[in-house]
């Protein structure tokens, strides 16, 4: 479980959250929701301790950041076949390839990082984090960029995934937070307005 309780975070007198109590268990999906600034990629970042709380309390079962994926990643220089092999020279362990090979990124492994296209961008980091096989995943937007054919393949990816996985991700698309979601957060100027299994949160937005 990763707990927070009374979490505050600011930055330079500005509050980004405020009050936030959270249970996340393990084993389920978690989307987090919310529009634009509303603090979405912040509490992420907390919930993997990249970043942490200004007050509060934050009790998790990892007790370091683990690699996630970022809304805005690094611009990564060297080819493809580079930047995605690396974390096997580093680790030096046998990488799972079933989601490079799903999105088909051999076929631009000899192309410079800085010369893919948004969404092949996209996939790369996708692949580079599925290849490290973490049992949590923290995923910010992973759907960013992607085509609508691409998109479904990455739910159903998903859907494959969180059969024996933690994930916590945010999205904006309400048909896709559907598809894959357990649990659901809606944060509105940097606090939670809605924290609430699949059923009682759709109910909010339908009619
Ligand atoms: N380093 C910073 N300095 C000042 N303000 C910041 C900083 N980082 C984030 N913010 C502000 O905090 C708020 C929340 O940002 P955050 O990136 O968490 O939003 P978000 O919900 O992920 O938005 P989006 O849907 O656009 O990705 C925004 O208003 C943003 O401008
Ligand atoms: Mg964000």
């Amino acid at each position: 479980m990763i707990k927070l309780k009374n979490v505050d975070y600011q930055i330079d007198q500005k509050v980004i959250l405020q009050s936030i109590n959270l249970n996340i268990e393990q084993g389920r999906t978690t989307v987090i929701m919310g529009k634009n600034g509303s603090g979405k990629s912040t509490l992420l970042k907390l919930l993997n301790h990249i970043i942490q709380p200004t007050s509060g309390l934050i009790q998790s079962y990892l007790k370091n950041p683990i690699p996630m994926l970022f809304q805005k990643p690094l611009i990564l220089k060297n080819t493809v076949s580079y930047n995605y092999q690396i974390l096997q020279k580093i680790k030096k362990f046998k990488i799972n390839t079933s989601w490079f090979d799903q999105f088909k990124l051999s076929a631009l492994e000899d192309q410079k990082m800085n010369s893919l296209s948004g969404g092949e961008k996209q996939k790369l980091f996708l692949a580079r984090l599925m290849s490290f096989d973490q049992s949590t995943l923290f995923l910010d937007e992973p759907n960013q960029s992607l085509d609508l054919e691409s998109e479904k393949l990455l739910a159903k990816l998903l859907l494959l995934e969180k059969k024996n996985k933690t994930i916590i991700l945010t999205l904006h698309d309400f048909e896709m937070a559907k598809k894959i979601g357990d649990y659901f957060i809606y944060l509105e100027n940097g606090k939670i307005l809605l924290q609430e299994n699949k059923q009682q949160f759709f109910d909010h937005f339908s009619s």
